[in-house]
């Protein structure tokens, strides 16, 4: 499938997707987030990591499209950001892990889609923050409720009320991002990350994924028991059989995601 907003290259194992419209710093329109839906729709079975940046060199994503954005109408608005809401969700079930390379802004939309991710760095001139309320609007693609369960609700207040833009640093020191490195080395990092991640069995991965995810909407009590019945759920598959036993042969294990 060939794109316009977006590039998906594969290299091995891991998918790479950039949002390639940097005249308009990457911003999310419609057709950019239909795209990105179709994209990580079309990720097969191969791809066991997917890594997310934006095209240029100033931008991961400046937000949603505000010239797209500027006369709708509510019913639309509210369309918009169903569309938004979709694709993020969509991105977020992925069964593998998806890293989010924030190389530049990542404000509005562009900081919602690094809080889709499972896991953010940032480049040191990142910059990242939730503007909307000086556009007279609010987050609407999860922005207010993903960035509270990142940071907390007092943090996610203060950025979301002040509109403020935070620094890589401030981002790292907040828990915003996990780790800051140098521009030039930022995908190699991430490269790096999906390498160590692509060494353990998939199905493990996997299940680990959708234990912490499901479970951190949960009690204690209710998010504990989907931990004892993932973890029982992969006793009997090959990669388990395979993990534990090369343990015991003090080999590397091959794992083959069955
Ligand atoms: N939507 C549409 N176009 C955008 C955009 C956006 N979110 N962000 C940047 N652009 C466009 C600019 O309009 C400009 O286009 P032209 O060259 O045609 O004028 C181009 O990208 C370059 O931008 P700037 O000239 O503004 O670049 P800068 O370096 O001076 O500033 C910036 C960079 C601080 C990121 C600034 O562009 C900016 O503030 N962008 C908007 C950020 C924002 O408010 N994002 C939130 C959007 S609302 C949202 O996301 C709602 C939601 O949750 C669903």
């Amino acid at each position: 499938m060939t794109y316009e907003n977006i590039r998906l290259e594969h290299e091995g194992a891991i998918a790479l997707l950039t949002i390639d419209r940097p005249k308009a710093l990457n911003a999310l329109n419609s057709k950019t987030l239909q795209e990105l839906e179709a994209a990580v729709q079309s990720l097969g079975a191969d791809t066991r990591a997917l890594i997310i940046t934006g095209g240029g060199e100033k931008a991961f994503v400046a937000g949603a499209d505000i010239s797209e954005m500027a006369s709708l109408p509510a019913s639309a608005a509210r369309e918009f950001a169903a569309l938004g809401h979709r694709v993020f969700a969509l991105l977020e079930a992925l069964p593998i892990p998806t890293i989010a390379a924030v190389n530049g802004f990542a404000l509005g939309g562009g900081c919602e889609l690094a809080l889709a991710c499972d896991l953010i760095y940032a480049s040191e001139k990142a910059q990242l923050g939730l503007p909307e309320v000086s556009l007279g609007v609010i987050p609407g693609f999860g922005g207010t409720q993903r960035l509270t369960r990142l940071v907390g609700r007092s943090r996610a207040k203060e950025l979301v009320f002040t509109g403020g833009r935070v620094d890589a640093a401030t981002a790292k020191a907040i828990g915003l991002v996990l780790d800051v490195v140098p521009a030039a080395d930022l995908l190699t990092h991430c490269r790096l990350v999906a390498g160590k991640i692509l060494k353990n069995g998939p199905l493990a991965v996997s299940q680990a994924k959708r234990v912490i995810e499901f479970g951190a909407d949960q009690d204690l009590r209710a998010a504990n028991e989907l931990e004892r019945q993932g973890f029982a759920a992969l006793f009997g598959s090959d990669d388990q059989r395979e993990g534990m036993k090369a343990f015991l042969e003090k080999r590397p294990a091959a794992f083959t995601g069955k």
